[in-house]
């Protein structure tokens, strides 16, 4: 293929080279996927307004997150079993994103373990986590990610039960996949990936593998988060886990302005607004509607971050502009990955990148942090009104 131009270029690639089991687990969203499709297509709503003859020099896309400096707000969220999009795809990807200068954050369900790779890159890295009933593997998960210098700690709030992908099931999703006659046929059409795939002892959860104990089946992804992860969990854990940490606390899953608001009192350093890329409660708002109520509600008292639908550099802008400090991109990184390796994690970030300076100059900025209301038609009303179908 021509050299990718797009985050959809990527996305066509990476279908041709993974799996059919692992392209589909992460492009998929719970049930229906109205929610997923909706991350991606409401940001086509927002309008945004050209402006003319305003000097474009010197433009600037540097941040922070979490106060931490940032080449642009972007980081790379976590996603499950990423090292099955391609053989060691957790530390191609962390590689990639130290050297674009963006945070890579490292899933609990990843298949290089936090040791991996924190031995095979240079750069701190955030790490996700998820509450399992077992309190002492939660313990010793958050002292492992101390010990490999992990910069931040995202707490995912969003899935204590797992949300139904029918595709998952249908598949018979599980790392390594099993030989079926199905997923043999399949991979014989899946040559480089399969290759790749021989030259790397990193196949299973890398995090969770000789970590714990009394585990049957590790290898569905399903059968384990329902056995596992702890549906009993509050906000009093919340605390348990800050203190365990000791370090910045990031909230994933926010969608709602009444839990928006424990969380700016949790003392919690960020929140993320999202729905888990659709992947949770089918017919939850899409992320970016939900955005400014959020920000509504809790102004600056936490930071508030954002994941859900960007393909684009210009949505990137638009959830800026609507009032987000930072990104997170979770399929347009994995698409990269699947289609070229680092490479192609490296294309993902330069595509969003261009896109995003060449969005902001045409809107008359020079600087990411100007960005506002003021680049929308009709500001954040104006926003909130087509998002809402008015
Ligand atoms: C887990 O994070 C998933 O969404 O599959």
């Amino acid at each position: 293929m021509a050299q990718p131009l797009t985050i959809e270029d990527l996305r066509i690639m990476a279908r041709r080279r993974v799996p059919r089991m692992f392209y589909d687990y992460a492009d998929s969203g719970a049930w229906t996927e109205g929610t997923y499709r909706a991350n991606e297509t409401d940001f086509a709503k927002i309008k945004l307004r050209q402006r003319v003859a305003v000097d474009m020099t010197n433009r600037s896309l540097a941040s922070t997150m979490i106060g931490q400096p940032v080449a642009m707000p972007v980081a790379i969220a976590p996603t499950g079993m990423t090292g099955m999009q391609h053989a060691d795809g957790e530390i191609l990807a962390a590689r990639a994103a130290a050297k674009a200068g963006v945070p890579f954050t490292l899933s609990t369900m990843s298949i290089c373990s936090i040791e991996d790779v924190a031995n095979h890159t240079s750069a701190p890295f955030w790490f996700q986590l998820y509450v399992m009933k077992d309190r002492d593997f939660i313990s010793r998960l958050i002292q492992r990610a101390k010990a490999a210098g992990c910069s931040a700690l995202v707490l995912t709030l969003d899935l204590q039960i797992l949300g139904q992908r029918h595709k998952d099931i249908r598949n018979g999703l599980s790392a390594p996949p099993k030989p079926t006659l199905a997923n043999m046929i399949n991979l014989a059409f899946k040559p480089w990936w399969c290759l790749k795939m021989l030259d790397t002892p990193r196949r299973q959860f890398g995090n969770i593998v000789g970590h714990v104990t009394g585990v049957a089946d590790m290898s569905s992804l399903g059968s384990w988060t329902a056995s596992q992860f702890d549906p009993k969990l509050n906000w009093d854990d919340i605390k348990w886990i800050k203190d365990q940490w000791g370090g910045k606390l990031i909230l994933k899953g926010i969608l709602d302005p009444e839990d928006a608001e424990t969380a700016a009192q949790s003392g919690a350093d960020a929140l993320i607004v999202s729905n888990h890329g659709g992947r949770q409660l089918d017919g939850a708002l899409s992320s970016i509607e939900a955005l400014p109520g959020v920000v509504d509600q809790v102004g600056n008292r936490i930071e508030v971050l954002f994941d859900g639908g960007i393909r684009s550099g210009q949505d990137v802008i638009k959830a800026l502009a609507l009032g987000a400090h930072g990104t997170f991109i979770g399929r347009a990184f994995l698409y990269g990955l699947g289609a070229m390796g680092e490479k192609g994690v490296t294309a993902t970030l330069d595509i969003i990148r261009k896109e995003l300076d060449t969005t902001m100059a045409l809107c008359g900025l020079r600087d990411i942090q100007n960005v506002d209301e003021r680049i929308l038609v009709g500001g954040r009303e104006g926003a909130i009104k087509r998002l809402a179908g008015g």
